[in-house]
Parts: C-alpha cells; structure tokens; sequence
C-alpha cells in the first residue's frame, strides 16, 4: 500500500514555465488561436485524440479559453504551449486536467505537430511534466487514457514508464462510434525508481 505523500500543493501561485534540452513550455494565450484552430483540424491530431476539431475561430477561441486558459484559473489543471527553443516556433500541447486534490492524481494530454513526430520532442516536454506532477504538487498518481488504435501515444507513455491497467470498453463515442480507451498509469513510487 502507498503511503500518502508527505506534501501536496492545493493551489498554483503563478504558471510555472519550464526549459528543457530542445523545448519551452510556456502558458498558452488568445495570440496561439490560429495555431490552435489548424493544429486542432489537423486530421492525424483529430484521429490520434478522437476529438473533432473546433469548425470555426469563435469555437476554436472558447476551447482555447476552455481547455488551455481557463483551467489554470480555476486551478483545475495546466496546458502548456510547447515551442522549440531554436525556431521559437509552437508546435504542439501538453498538459494534465481533472486534478483531485484529494487523491492527488491527474490525466494527462498531449498533441505535436505530425511534422516533429518520431523526434523523441513529446517523451521530453512530457519528462518535464511528470517531474512537476511528482516533485512541486506531490502527486501521486498520473493517468492516461488512450483509444486502442492510438499505438504511437500507448509508445510514449510506455516508454515514460506507464502500466497498462487495462481497457476502457466503449468508453468514448467518436464519429458515430463507441471506442475502447485504454488506461495507462505511473505511480509516484514507480517513477522514483525511474529516476534514481
Ligand atoms: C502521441 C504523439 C505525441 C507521439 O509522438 P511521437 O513522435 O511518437 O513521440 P515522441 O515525440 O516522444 O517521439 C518518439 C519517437 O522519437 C524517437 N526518438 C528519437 N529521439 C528520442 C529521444 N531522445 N527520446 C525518446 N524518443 C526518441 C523514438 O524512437 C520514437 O520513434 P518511433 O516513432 O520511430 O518509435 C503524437 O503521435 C501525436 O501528437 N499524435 C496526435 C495526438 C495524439 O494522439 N495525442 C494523444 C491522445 S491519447
């Protein structure tokens, strides 16, 4: 049986931004909407998240303001914006939502450009990630929940050190059809391990 972590943080005081080797993770604004509606309606995004993209730049804006800005306000979870420290270019979303102060557990989310897949860029924005899940917020548990047919994000987050709990049976409905989700997850203990 885990035992509970010795600290846990209830509310964010500012949006943390972090550096890695390649990338930046920063907060995401109203001036990423254009990125946000093409990245969205990209159609290995819509498939790879079975989510449809936003039809227009006013749905685009509320999902922006809905999934990006709004739940850090509410401190409900982060999405940071990822963007090579080189080209200063954004190029995709990562983030962790549905935060139960009480269990002290999230779910994760993420989306990169098709262009800068197979480059190891979301096995490191996510290392970061997982890093402040586990070490500033105490966290002790990350879950991701992933459609069966998505083999490239079950890889990341198998080489992230996740476990496969199982399958989810008919747990989403996209165009027209219930999907079966798998859910991944990574203890603390688990990646203390990992680290060490
Ligand atoms: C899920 C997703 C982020 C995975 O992208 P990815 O490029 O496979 O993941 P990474 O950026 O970690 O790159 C890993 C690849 O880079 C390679 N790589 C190169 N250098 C690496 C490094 N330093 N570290 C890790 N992997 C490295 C790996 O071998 C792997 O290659 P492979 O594709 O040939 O197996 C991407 O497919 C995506 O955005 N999909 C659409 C949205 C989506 O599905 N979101 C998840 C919904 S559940």
């Amino acid at each position: 049986m885990a035992k509970k972590a010795a600290f846990t943080m209830e509310r964010f005081d500012k949006f943390p931004q972090f550096e890695t080797q390649r990338l930046i993770l920063r907060k995401m604004t109203l001036s990423d909407l254009d990125f946000y509606f093409h990245h969205f309606n990209d159609q290995k995004i819509v498939e790879g998240t079975c989510f449809p993209g936003p039809k227009t730049l006013d749905a685009a804006e509320k999902e922006l303001e809905r999934y990006c800005i709004n739940p850090f306000k509410e401190n409900k979870g982060i999405r940071w914006g990822i963007v090579l420290k080189d080209a200063g270019e954004l190029i995709g979303t990562l983030g962790f939502y549905d935060w139960d102060k009480d269990v002290h557990k999230v779910e994760i989310g993420y989306d990169l450009k098709p262009s800068h897949w197979g480059l190891g860029i979301m096995t490191e924005a996510l290392q970061a990630v997982i890093c402040f899940c586990f070490e500033a917020m105490g966290l002790n548990r990350i879950q991701a929940i992933i459609p069966v047919e998505n083999h490239r994000s079950m890889n990341l987050v198998r080489r992230l050190g996740f476990t496969k709990e199982g399958v989810l049976r008919q747990n989403s409905l996209f165009n027209g059809v219930y999907r079966d989700d798998a859910c991944f997850s990574l203890l603390i203990e688990e990646w203390k391990e990992i680290v060490s």
